[in-house]
């Protein structure tokens, strides 16, 4: 009695995945602490820890401790640190004129990692929300809309302070129009040719940012106001591309995606049509989301992490700016 051929698969997909040994050489994708950016957020004072109370394991720093983490990033081989800087509220205003300030929070904050941690490269937030009264991105009007031109006005003075503190990538995270042309014509001009921009090209409208708002305290002052005007409908795909078009051509040397895991189809289109470098930021909901169900024992946290980070790695993300980055730098030396 003859067997017949079609009874037995033709192809097994699970020879390959029999013994480590081979699943390791298959294996298409790898994080690497190279990956990795780390966002840290700042306050004035000595000796300061702040919990960020949505965020467990996150705190607002000082500078103090600020030189310690980032001596410990350069110890763990992290390339890059983020600077978001929590502003008091006597030094916030309706034209943020403390984001250029030259000895501000973030540009002493820059100046210290510079001197401190060398090897770390400084990356700055270039957006207004931490500087104003009302917590919107940029400067309004009577009727409380984002006056597009003369907020770039602003972010392009504030941009420059970083450069001339010594950041190493400024990130623009506003989305007004025309602001990466206008921050690389000033870097040339005043001689930063080499600062890097790192865009924010794809940001969306996204409830997901709900803890970072508490951590830089914009929460309270945003009230029930919202960014639709400025930041993208979580509807739009082909509208990322042409936002990031738009930025490669204006001058930026990086596109940052924003948020991370629900997004990853955009990272996936922009990394295919542009090949630039192109980043993910794991933004403080998804952080948050990992947190709370890891702290009442429903998933494995450093598993549940490491296969988010891989996802954004297939997905195309050449880095991911990250609150596990320094977690995820220590779990990958332990390996
Ligand atoms: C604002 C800014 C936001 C985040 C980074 N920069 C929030 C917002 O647009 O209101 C969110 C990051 C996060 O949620 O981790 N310029």
């Amino acid at each position: 009695m003859s067997m017949s051929f079609g009874q037995y698969p033709q192809r097994r997909l699970r020879r390959n995945r029999e013994h480590d040994f081979s699943r390791r050489l298959v294996r298409e994708h790898r994080l690497s602490v190279d990956d990795l950016i780390w966002p840290i957020f700042v306050i004035e004072g000595e000796q300061r820890r702040e919990p960020v109370a949505s965020m467990p394991g996150v705190w607002r720093l000082s500078l103090d401790q600020l030189k310690l983490e980032a001596c410990e990033a350069q110890r763990l081989g992290i390339p890059a640190i983020a600077l978001f800087p929590v502003v008091e509220t006597e030094k916030k205003s309706l034209r943020a004129e403390e984001s250029y300030n030259p000895d501000g929070l973030a540009q002493r904050a820059v100046r210290l990692i510079k001197s401190e941690a060398p090897e770390v490269g400084v990356i700055t937030d270039v957006a207004l929300d931490p500087f104003t009264t009302h917590g919107q991105d940029g400067i309004i009007d009577g009727a409380g809309y984002v006056i597009n031109d003369i907020t770039v006005e602003t972010l392009v003075k504030q941009a420059l302070s970083h450069a001339e503190a010594g950041a190493d990538i400024v990130a623009p995270s506003d989305m007004m129009d025309g602001r990466i042309g206008a921050i690389r014509h000033a870097l040339e001009t005043e001689r930063h040719h080499n600062t890097r921009i790192l865009s924010y090209a794809a940001k969306y409208a996204s409830s997901f940012y709900g803890p970072f708002r508490d951590a830089v305290g914009s929460a309270g002052n945003l009230g029930k106001g919202n960014k639709y005007t400025y930041q993208m409908d979580p509807a739009n795909s082909n509208e990322a591309l042409h936002e990031v078009a738009l930025d490669i051509q204006e001058g930026a040397d990086m596109v940052m995606v924003k948020p991370g895991l629900p997004y990853l189809d955009i990272v996936r289109r922009v990394k295919e049509t542009f090949q630039v470098p192109t980043f993910m930021y794991h933004v403080s909901g998804e952080y948050a989301m990992i947190k709370a169900a890891a702290e009442k024992g429903w998933v494995n946290e450093k598993a549940i992490v490491m296969e988010s980070m891989l996802a954004a790695k297939r997905a195309g993300a050449d880095a991911i700016l990250t609150y596990y980055a320094k977690d995820i730098a220590r779990w990958l030396q332990e390996e």
